[in-house]
């Protein structure tokens, strides 16, 4: 065991500037559920969920916490919370099924939802990619393909023309390291590909979707665009070269990667270095990169926790891949000898670090590369919750939102400018590889009758959302 030198988070009561966006978030195929209605057919994780053993205990989102028909109730659910903002995903497969034909009745769903949002004054966000790809689309190849990403485009622009005028900012991909690399080469998620280089030739083609999609659809005043991605803080494990190499590569395949190439238009050159032997450059064709550097209005940063990296590697239990009795290989292609080392923090129940000030350290750090105007498009935590008298009080989550908002706020006074956070997630739903054993929603959700109950954490979030302030 390592342990880390935790800079306190500031305690007493902490106020944030007004207007400041206090939002909550989900995805389509983690909630909707509805997977054979109105002429949806089935993506990637409709497939992946129903494979034996890909899943914790088989779960699938078949019908997930039935969004799709409590749709109404949930919109209303998030006006009681006080939330400003509301962050969800389309699904492609609704929306286009097979890749294709635009639905009209799959488009029909979201129309209702944005105008249901409207309706009860909470601002909806748009996500176009969280992950749920056509099967179909698989089948040819899926983000391997290069035509993909101009398929993207087109979903894309369908859904522009529905609901451009009434929903003010759009992010093209959420988290396209995990759709590649947890995907295509770990294998941990859909669609279970372990195919090393394969990771990096998706990665390419989801940034390739986002720039198509900038180019055709971006720069216009109405509405705003942008890109929600995940980070990690990557610190060695010590401050030894192996280490600090290891850390590198790192936070080049996990952050750098991405972020260089959607702020400047180019791939890190030592990643390039790194994966060069995996022979998957020549899918980055001229004028790629400067699509996908096209300018965005807004950066969307997704948060969980750090890692401390070791050089070394260390026993599987440690690895990188995040699944549940499945780890699969190393999600980092060239750098499978990396791993990740325990250090001496609190824990969530997806066993990740609680670690607030990496929140600060990393938004800070986005700033000073030149990030345009940040949200905090998810942050939050798994905890075990129990129901007591029909009470869900889950003060460990209320304290992780707590110091993980102080931190935001901490960086905002050391120059980040941030406008407004999303809590991961309004509703407990299917956490992908460990279906609805991890529960991360501010509401429950009894799967059993599909009772909603705010949780403690979720009268908490909608008193600092009606304040602006943390107690
Ligand atoms: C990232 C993903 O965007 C979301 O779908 C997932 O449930 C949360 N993080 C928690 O793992």
């Amino acid at each position: 065991m390592t342990s880390v030198e935790q800079q306190p988070v500031t305690t007493g009561a902490v106020t944030f500037p007004p207007g400041f966006l206090w939002g909550a978030a989900t995805a389509a195929y983690q909630i909707e559920g509805a997977a054979h209605e109105d002429g949806r057919t089935p993506s990637i994780w409709d497939t992946f969920a129903h494979t034996p053993g890909a899943v914790a205990n088989g779960d699938h989102g078949d019908i997930a916490c039935d969004h799709y028909h409590r749709m109404p109730d949930d919109v209303a659910l998030m006006a009681e919370l006080g939330l400003t903002s509301y962050r969800f995903s389309v699904a492609w497969p609704r929306i286009q099924p097979g890749g294709g034909e635009v639905n009209p009745q799959g488009l029909a769903f979201y129309d209702r939802l944005v105008d249901e949002l409207l309706g009860h004054g909470i601002d909806p966000w748009l996500t176009l990619y969280h992950w749920d790809l056509p099967q179909a689309l698989e089948d040819a190849g899926g983000w391997t393909n290069r035509d993909t990403a101009y398929r993207f485009a087109d979903m894309a622009a369908s859904v522009y023309d529905a609901l451009g005028d009434r929903v003010p900012v759009w992010t093209t991909l959420n988290e396209p390291w995990c759709s590649a690399f947890l995907g295509y080469t770990a294998g941990v998620h859909a669609p279970g590909r372990e195919e090393g280089a394969a990771g990096l030739v998706a990665a390419h083609h989801l940034l390739l979707g986002h720039g198509l999609v900038l180019d055709a659809l971006g720069g216009r005043d109405e509405v705003s665009w942008g890109i929600s991605l995940n980070f990690t803080v990557a610190d060695p494990i010590a401050d030894e070269p192996v280490h600090v190499e290891a850390a590198r590569r790192i936070d080049g395949l996990h952050n750098r990667f991405f972020l260089d190439a959607v702020l400047r238009g180019e791939y890190p050159a030592d990643v390039l270095r790194d994966t060069e032997h995996l022979g998957w450059q020549h899918v980055v064709r001229d004028g790629d990169l400067a699509l996908i550097g096209a300018p965005i209005d807004v950066l969307g940063v997704n948060y969980y926790h750090g890692d401390a990296i070791s050089g070394v590697t260390l026993p599987a239990a440690t690895g990188l891949a995040a699944s549940p009795g499945r780890p699969g290989s190393s999600p980092f292609p060239g750098a499978e000898h990396v791993s990740v080392a325990p250090r001496d923090l609190p824990r969530t129940a997806m066993g990740w670090e609680v670690q607030p000030d990496g929140l600060r350290r990393l938004l800070v750090r986005l700033q000073e590369l030149g990030a345009p105007t940040m949200y905090v498009t998810e942050f939050g935590a798994a905890y075990e919750d129990h129901v007591v008298d029909g009470v869900v009080d889950d003060q460990d989550r209320l304290a992780f939102l707590d110091a993980y908002l102080r931190s935001v706020r901490e960086a905002m006074e050391q120059g980040a400018d941030v406008g407004g956070v999303f809590v991961w997630s309004f509703l407990d739903n299917f956490e992908w590889a460990y279906g609805y054993d991890k529960r991360f929603g501010i509401v429950h959700v009894d799967y059993a009758t599909q009772a909603r109950t705010p949780k403690s954490s979720a009268r908490w979030y909608a008193d600092v959302a009606r304040t602006g302030s943390l107690p």
